[in-house]
């Protein structure tokens, strides 16, 4: 085969100015020309010397780029013949498949969306964006107060394990978790949550989000019903569909889940997900007898359920509620917590407490997901907790958030109280605004993200149309004066709309 013509290497251009080195560019555009088949298998390339001489350029970065080339399998050489286009380079092109998309242009399927996604993909896209979790600003849900964390304590106890690590923090972990670290979850929960467990059932994760997805691949098969409370979690949700479960909502009223319901369709749910220490998002505790209901029911069925204790470190005017899973002596409850609402989200570990027999389903699906969770700060929560940081830090934030709850609930009733009812103020770090009947709560969040405020719709945790749109406004990371200004905000949104 003849060798390139002049004319083709004056596509070549090589750019100066930029960092990329001149060897790295000749390399990037034969690469390029071989994959889109403007240059074909067994097309012979110009002589090193002579594409130098045509590029004006010294020939080092020539040689070099045509090694790179060869030892990738781009190219090859022959005794005698020189360097050509490697002929074991499959004859049709690598480039995509392109179409025609009118006046001369071309498009890539990429571009058109065609590529085949499974169906689950598909349902976890269509999840519309929320602009209102784009920013940090008032109101933004599950956001602790940041600024008041004991970042220097923190900063020690991160120095104390890094300076001099022991193996153990810096090899490969169990999947379950730091062994310490569940030590000190465990003695928490069966103290401060009514939790019964040992340490041995304790899988560490990367957030309850991980906990909630790896109890879904556990205990789900593909069309499983699993009834979730309607207003309810979306992120339980998502972790639900990526099993492919079939999502059944379950009214919510003063006494949490309606239990009731479930027994009554008798549609045979493989699982329940709720928030019993303070339904997500509306804020009410499940009552004694529906928590007694529900553990006898899924005794009888052999469903499973899977309890959120999400945030129930605070609690303002009466003492925290015991958990559901304290209660439970049939195995049947799968506990998950979560460390993002208590000290920081980013830290991104949580725990979920299986019963014995499930412990090496849970341990084989935690190491499949991502191994195990940094033990580095396993190690040092560890510390936190056993040298009494962690108590005192919930204690202040507990005053705290009581202070900026009062401050939102004023803030309403002075500026908004004649369009919005405030419920759900007795636990956690938010609260919900609900909306004068038939106002599009997606729209008023909209027009509020626009002005810096992040207050999540209501709407968006319903699977089916709710009869009143709401605002679901977190109080834990906005001081008062934020608290003043962003109500300010959400008026102007509420009166815009
Ligand atoms: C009800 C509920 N469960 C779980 C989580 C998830 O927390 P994590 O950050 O641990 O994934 C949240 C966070 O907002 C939540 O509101």
């Amino acid at each position: 085969m003849r060798r390139v013509p002049a004319t083709f290497l004056s596509l070549i251009s090589l750019d100066y100015r930029t960092k990329t080195p001149m060897y790295r560019q000749l390399y990037d555009w034969f690469r390029r020309a071989i994959i889109a088949g403007q240059m074909r298998p067994g097309q012979r390339v110009p002589s090193s010397r002579g594409l130098a001489t045509e590029l004006k350029i010294s020939r080092i970065p020539v040689l070099n780029a045509y090694e790179q080339l060869l030892a990738e399998g781009y190219f090859e050489t022959f005794v005698g013949a020189g360097t050509c286009v490697a002929r074991s380079i499959p004859d049709d092109t690598l480039s995509p498949p392109t179409v025609k998309a009118g006046k001369g242009q071309h498009e890539s399927a990429e571009k058109r969306g065609l590529r085949r996604l499974s169906r689950r993909g598909v349902a976890l896209t269509d999840i519309p964006a929320q602009s209102w979790l784009d920013n940090l600003g008032a109101f933004r849900i599950s956001l602790p107060a940041l600024d008041q964390f004991p970042i220097g304590i923190w900063s020690k106890l991160v120095a104390r394990h890094s300076r001099r690590p022991q193996r153990g923090i810096m090899a490969y972990g169990d999947a379950m978790g730091y062994m310490p670290f569940r030590e000190a979850i465990a003695e928490y929960l069966g103290a401060a949550r009514g939790v019964r467990c040992e340490s041995s059932q304790i899988v560490v994760t990367t957030g309850s989000q991980q906990a909630l997805q790896i109890s879904a691949q556990v205990l789900l098969d593909p069309k499983d019903r699993v009834c979730m409370e309607e207003p309810g979690y979306p992120g339980a949700r998502q972790a639900f569909m990526t099993v492919g479960a079939q999502l059944i909502p379950v009214r919510v009223d003063q006494e949490g889940m309606n239990v009731a319901e479930i027994i009554r369709r008798g549609n045979h749910a493989r699982a329940v997900y709720i928030t019993p220490s303070h339904q997500y998002p509306l804020g009410m505790a499940m009552s004694a007898a529906r928590r007694m209901l529900l553990l006898n029911w899924a005794v009888r069925t052999g469903a499973w359920i899977i309890e959120d204790d999400y945030d129930s470190e605070y609690r303002f005017g009466s003492r925290p509620i015991a958990s559901l899973q304290g209660l439970d002596t049939d195995g049947r409850v799968i506990y998950v917590g979560t460390f993002s609402k208590a000290l920081f989200p980013a830290l991104r570990l949580g725990y979920v407490v299986v019963p014995k027999d499930l412990v090496p389903a849970f341990s084989a699906a935690r190491d499949a997901a991502d191994v195990f969770s940094a033990t580095l700060y396993q190690a040092v929560l560890t510390d936190f907790i056993r040298e009494g940081h962690f108590a005192r830090h919930i204690r202040r934030m507990r005053m705290l958030y009581m202070e900026r709850r009062r401050s939102l609930v004023n803030a309403i009733q002075i500026q908004m109280g004649d369009t919005t009812e405030v419920i759900g103020v007795e636990a956690g770090i938010h609260l919900v605004a609900l909306l004068p009947p038939g106002t599009d709560d997606v729209a008023v969040s909209k027009k509020a993200a626009q002005l810096g405020i992040s207050a999540m719709p209501l709407s968006v945790c319903y699977l089916k149309p709710p009869a009143r749109g709401g605002l679901i406004l977190g109080y834990g990371g906005a001081n008062a004066h934020q608290i003043h200004d962003g109500i300010g905000k959400l008026r102007m949104s509420l009166q815009a709309h």
